[in-house]
């Protein structure tokens, strides 16, 4: 048996959580919390650094002991510590990775420093002892919209990245025009869910094109045109937007699965992977291409601390792990696939 704990601190969400790989690769939640500070971020429209920064301060300490106490364990209790050292928001990230280093070095424990990309990539293998590798897998969240081939634990694949807005940058952005609110994604399904798709046109970047990549840009543009428009009702702009991303999303992850080789499974993964509609989507594509279809619960999809720990724990148990030096600085960009050739288009995140 052997227990990880893990920190997560590169984004707006504080989280900590236990995971524990039992006989016969038993996988097992034991304890997580999560402090979200979208309340602090609400009134700017989205997260501000230094706000998010101090708040990962008061919070992870806390957090950390009230983890421990839920599941009734002690640091002694723990084999090793894992935590979130990039890419992200800098000052978070510093602070969950001082903190795991502080705990390393009072409990006398392994330091794991995860990539958080690396963390949602392996998170559906949490909750699905049976997904083997090499998958395909859709990584989509606020910061990061990929399709890597995955076949093993640090290996990646980047077969398509987006020249511009990540797809949750653009669900948020949405979001915005619509006056949602913070966070986006989740209102602009829900207002989608009562919206007419067909009823405002609006582009589908990329669709069809040799370019693997995404773009979503002149997407969000044509949503704000279509807003200033005047006349369309808000729950159509919203159902119109999400079934662009959809069509965007499948015409590329089809063009990803006849690159990516044989493969056993199409995954979908990070905090976009929670919208109901592209999961329905995605299933599709997988059935024609008869394929096994994963995606994580919800509450693994958006940031948390329990795919970081198991992250860790896929690290310590896949044979050529090493601690993490405690001088390790924390990295505010981090490919996955640092071979992958660098996309045209400006403004590319990580
Ligand atoms: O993975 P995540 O929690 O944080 C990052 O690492 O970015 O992803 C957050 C992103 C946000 O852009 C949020 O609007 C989006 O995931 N998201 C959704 C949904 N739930 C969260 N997008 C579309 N539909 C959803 N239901
Ligand atoms: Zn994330």
């Amino acid at each position: 048996m052997t227990l990880v704990l893990g920190i997560e601190s590169s984004c707006d969400e504080t989280a900590a959580a236990l995971v524990r790989l039992g006989p016969g690769a038993a996988r097992e939640i034991v304890a997580q919390r999560i402090a979200s500070q979208d309340d602090a971020h609400r009134p700017y429209g989205g997260v501000v650094p230094e706000i998010a920064a101090r708040a990962h301060v008061e919070r992870v300490t806390p957090l950390v002991e009230a983890t421990l106490a839920d599941a009734g364990l002690g640091l002694a209790d723990v084999d090793a510590i894992a935590a979130t050292a990039g890419p992200g928001l800098i000052g978070g990230v510093m602070v969950g990775l001082v903190t795991a280093k502080a705990l390393a070095m009072a409990g006398d424990k392994p330091l794991i420093a995860i990539n958080h990309l690396e963390g949602h990539a392996l998170s559906p293998r949490l909750a699905d002892p049976a997904l083997a590798f090499p998958y395909l897998l859709l990584l989509a969240s606020g910061g990061h919209c990929q399709l890597l081939r995955v076949d093993g634990v640090g290996r990646y694949t980047r077969l398509a990245t987006t020249i511009d807005d990540a797809l949750g940058e653009a669900f948020d952005k949405t979001a915005k025009i619509l006056g949602l609110g913070y966070p986006g994604g989740p209102a602009v399904e829900r207002l989608a869910t009562t919206g007419n798709p067909k009823a405002v046109p609006l582009p589908r970047p990329l669709l069809g094109s040799a370019d693997p990549n995404f773009s979503f840009a002149g997407l969000k543009s044509a949503v704000l045109r279509a807003k200033q428009a005047g006349s369309h009702a808000d729950a159509d702009i919203a159902a119109a937007f999400q079934q662009a991303a959809i069509d965007c999303v499948i015409d590329r992850s089809r063009r990803a699965l006849a690159a990516a080789g044989a493969v056993s499974a199409l995954v979908v993964a990070g905090g976009v992977a929670a919208n109901q509609a592209i999961r329905a989507a995605l299933e599709s594509l997988a059935a024609e291409a008869a394929l096994r279809f994963v995606a994580p619960p919800l509450a693994l999809c958006t940031d948390n601390a329990a795919m970081i720990a198991w992250a860790g724990l896929e690290r310590l148990t896949s044979g050529d792990f090493a601690p993490a030096s405690l001088d390790l600085a924390a990295r505010p960009r981090w490919p996955l696939d640092p071979d992958a050739a660098p996309v045209r288009g400006a403004g590319v995140k990580a």
